[in-house]
């Protein structure tokens, strides 16, 4: 089993790039399914999860060419259904934005049918309520969803869940449906907004992405076209976290500070300096920081993804910090872990009350999740002494060459083949 190994206690410094958002990158490679064309995919990040919606691409039968290691060419002309394969399928739960792309192309799709998994229970009910909504029928059988429609017809949907998964499901499903879609109460999320220019820029008529009403107009056909994909802001937020934690001084290029200012308020907080300039961040830290609480909500408010990392600095932080999850319940699996590194951390409901203590010491512990992950890279950044982290394929679904990344700021750390 592949290991990284940190040997903590050195002080983040230089300059790190930021890489392509995981989370609108999962969503586009799927949505080329609705260009029946070709598309160019710039400035994707080096993670498995690209790759492994590459390959459930190529297996539907379209042309997925790496044109270099930020850039992927997929044409779907070919392709003439988008019933996935469930081995590839079961490896992301992002798979499921082939059902609203397949069903916007070819009125019919299927994956497998997204699981629960360690962060909560994760239903997919508003998703469902918005195919039906546009006329679907949506059945589940043997661990597959298949959602199959005659006609799609444009319709005004609520949304009782403000959920980026399922807004961006609506979208793909009705940019070719006939007449208007209206979702209300609709994510906020930046890659909402990415998603949304990329269909705009195959053809489609989309109106209010980033607001909680979005408009779409049915239009006849898509086609393919170009775009580059925003910088992760989680993957940001994490290095301005590690960064922080390790008393650093680092510039973060490649960001768009406003999808940042959630985590910039806070850091700022807790004594921490937040420097901007255009599209990048210097975070200069001195250790001494004061605890805070931290409440994760929609955007624009705290993200639940870097709640993980945030907790892991906080065990440091004097004084007491309060974590509060709203968004998903079973948020809390990296506390055990940290608490095995000294952390003093309790856990109640939904509430996590963290009680700094002076550092951390490096031990043996294991990722249950990628933000979970997250936050133990920066734990063992911060211990006195080796941290070895097992699970590690968890990170790398989301992080791009993160060793290498942390390793050219100066921390002693290493992958270990195993
Ligand atoms: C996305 C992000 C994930 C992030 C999360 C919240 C991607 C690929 N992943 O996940 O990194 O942590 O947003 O910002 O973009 N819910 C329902 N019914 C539904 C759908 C969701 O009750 O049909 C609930 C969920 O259980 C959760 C909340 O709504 O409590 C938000 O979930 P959602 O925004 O859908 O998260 P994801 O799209 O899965």
């Amino acid at each position: 089993m592949d290991k990284i190994i940190i040997d903590g206690g050195k002080k983040l410094q230089g300059i790190v790039n930021i890489s392509g958002f995981k989370n609108a990158a999962v969503a586009i490679i799927p949505a080329t399914v609705l260009a029946g064309g070709k598309c160019i995919i710039e400035n994707l990040p080096q993670i498995s999860d690209v790759k492994t919606l590459g390959s459930i691409l190529t297996n539907l039968g379209a042309s997925v060419v790496e044109i270099d290691e930020k850039t992927m060419e997929v044409d779907t002309t070919k392709m003439n259904q988008c019933f996935a394969d469930y081995e590839m399928a079961k490896e992301l739960r992002a798979s499921y934005y082939l059902l609203g792309a397949g069903l916007g192309r070819f009125k019919k799709a299927r994956v497998i049918y997204p699981g629960g998994c360690s962060i909560g229970t994760r239903p997919i009910d508003q998703h469902i309520k918005g195919f039906e909504a546009l006329g679907a029928s949506v059945s589940i059988e043997h661990g597959l969803i298949s959602v199959e429609a005659e006609r799609l017809v444009g319709a005004e949907i609520y949304m009782d869940v403000v959920s980026v998964g399922a807004t961006i499901n609506i979208m793909l499903a009705a940019t070719m449906a006939e007449g208007n879609t209206i979702i209300e109460n609709a994510a906020k999320e930046p890659h909402i907004v990415d998603v949304a220019n990329f269909l705009n820029c195959m053809g489609a008529d989309i109106r209010g992405a980033g607001t909680d009403v979005i408009k779409i107009r049915g239009v006849e056909k898509l086609k393919g076209c170009n775009h580059m994909v925003i910088p992760d802001q989680i993957e940001a937020g994490t290095y301005m976290i590690a960064a922080a934690a390790t008393g650093g001084d680092v510039i973060i290029n490649n960001v768009i500070p406003k999808h940042l200012e959630a985590i910039t308020a806070k850091l700022k907080e807790m004594g921490v300096e937040v420097v901007e300039n255009g599209d990048s961040l210097r975070i200069i830290s001195s250790k001494n920081l004061k605890n805070i609480s931290i409440k994760t909500l929609v955007y624009p408010g705290f993200p639940t993804d870097l709640q993980q990392p945030m907790s892991s600095l906080l065990t440091i932080a004097k004084g007491t910090g309060m974590v509060t999850e709203t968004i998903f319940e079973g948020r809390f699996k990296h506390v055990d872990e940290l608490k095995r590194m000294g952390a003093d951390i309790k856990v109640e409901g939904r509430v996590a009350v963290i009680q700094g203590v002076s550092n951390l010491m490096g031990a043996k512990v294991a990722a249950s999740d990628l933000r979970a992950g997250a936050a133990l890279l920066i734990a063992g950044l911060i211990a006195e002494g080796e941290t070895e982290i097992e699970n590690i394929h968890y990170i790398e679904r989301g992080y791009d060459n993160v060793v290498e990344k942390l390793a050219s700021l100066g921390a002693s750390i290493k992958k270990i083949v195993g």
